[in-house]
């Protein structure tokens, strides 16, 4: 059998290459010899665009094509339909005819923000999808597309990202800490907090194997290990944060997610599971807590 490791560098191309999963995935790419990462902002590729998409496919001829172009935010989507619609599902379904066009695998981002989060014990890939909101229906409508245009994909759906960068959960807690003296966090939702660096290597991890030949197309669920609440979650961030600064924050209130005044209801139970991960490509789930002390360390370093 011939070692994969002998082999050309995988061209791997990135949607979104500003976003934080795209960050920290292209970081781990180019750490690795066996991938030469090519990421893409907006304006270099606009999934909305087929010229576009068609440019950049002709232009860099990748091996494959991670997306993680989005439209992220759950409340603005409720009003900004079109904008929402035409990144989650006009964009993905642009990539998956072009991509099918040219044989070229698709690896795309998706959400547990598709379930109502009824099932506490968590979701499973065939689950019905019964999304919320607008976000979550755009979320649904993509991957459609995606499995209707392109059979040679991997919809990989992962929740509560974190990073030291971009708009996340993690970076919104820290800024409160710092200003105000109470925090409320909403003790009746769960989920499994995942850094974009975990996806990262969860993703790097499927390609290594689809390139060696793994026949394993389809949808999976990815998350960090623990099941936790967002109360417990801000727990974890103002103590190990306060390792590091003098926060301003002495008090934590868990309450209900209704108290906390969020347009969009979200899913009571995000939990993904992720058997199916763990059973086709033998990717296990890491603790998310080792993963949070990492991010910490690399935000203060940035400080
Ligand atoms: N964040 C989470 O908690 C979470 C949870 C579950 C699933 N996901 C999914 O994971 C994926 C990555 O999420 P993320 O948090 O890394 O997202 P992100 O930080 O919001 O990044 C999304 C990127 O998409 C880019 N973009 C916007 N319009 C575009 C266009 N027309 N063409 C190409 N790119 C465009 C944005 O560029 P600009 O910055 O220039 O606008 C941004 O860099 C998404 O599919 C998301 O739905 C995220």
């Amino acid at each position: 059998m011939t070692e994969w490791t002998t082999l050309l560098p995988i061209k791997i191309l990135v949607t979104g290459g500003n976003g934080q999963v795209a960050h920290d995935l292209v970081l781990l790419g180019k750490q690795d010899n066996h991938f030469k990462m090519i990421p893409l902002n907006a304006s270099e590729l606009d999934v909305r665009s087929v010229v576009s998409i068609q440019h950049a496919l002709d232009l860099y001829m990748p091996d494959y094509v991670i997306n993680t172009a989005a439209f992220n935010k759950v409340d603005a989507a409720e009003h900004e339909l079109e904008r929402c619609f035409s990144l989650n599902r006009d964009g993905v379904r642009n990539l998956a005819i072009e991509c099918g066009a040219l044989s070229i695998p698709l690896i795309h981002l998706s959400t547990d923000h598709l379930f109502d989060g009824h099932y506490a014990s968590g979701y499973v890939e065939d689950d019905d999808a019964s999304p919320l909101g607008v976000f979550g229906e755009s979320k649904r409508q993509g991957e459609e597309f995606l499995r209707q245009y392109h059979p040679k994909h991997i919809i990989l759906r992962v929740s509560w990202i974190f990073s030291a960068r971009g708009d996340n959960y993690l970076l919104r807690t820290l800024e409160k800490a710092r200003s105000s003296t109470e925090i409320e966090a909403a003790d009746d939702r769960q989920g499994c907090p995942t850094s974009a660096a975990d996806v990262g290597r969860v993703i790097l991890a499927i390609i290594k194997q689809l390139h060696n030949g793994a026949e394993a197309w389809g949808t999976y669920h990815y998350c960090g290990a623990e099941v936790t609440t967002r109360y417990r979650f801000t727990e974890a961030v103002l103590a190990a944060a306060g390792q590091y600064e003098a926060l301003k924050t002495t008090s934590l209130l868990p309450v209900p997610s209704r108290a906390l005044h969020i347009e969009v209801e979200r899913p009571a139970s995000s939990v993904l599971k992720c058997k199916k991960l763990l059973s086709t490509f033998g990717i296990r789930q890491r603790p998310w807590r080792s993963e949070l002390m990492a991010v910490l360390r690399q935000i203060y370093q940035q400080k």
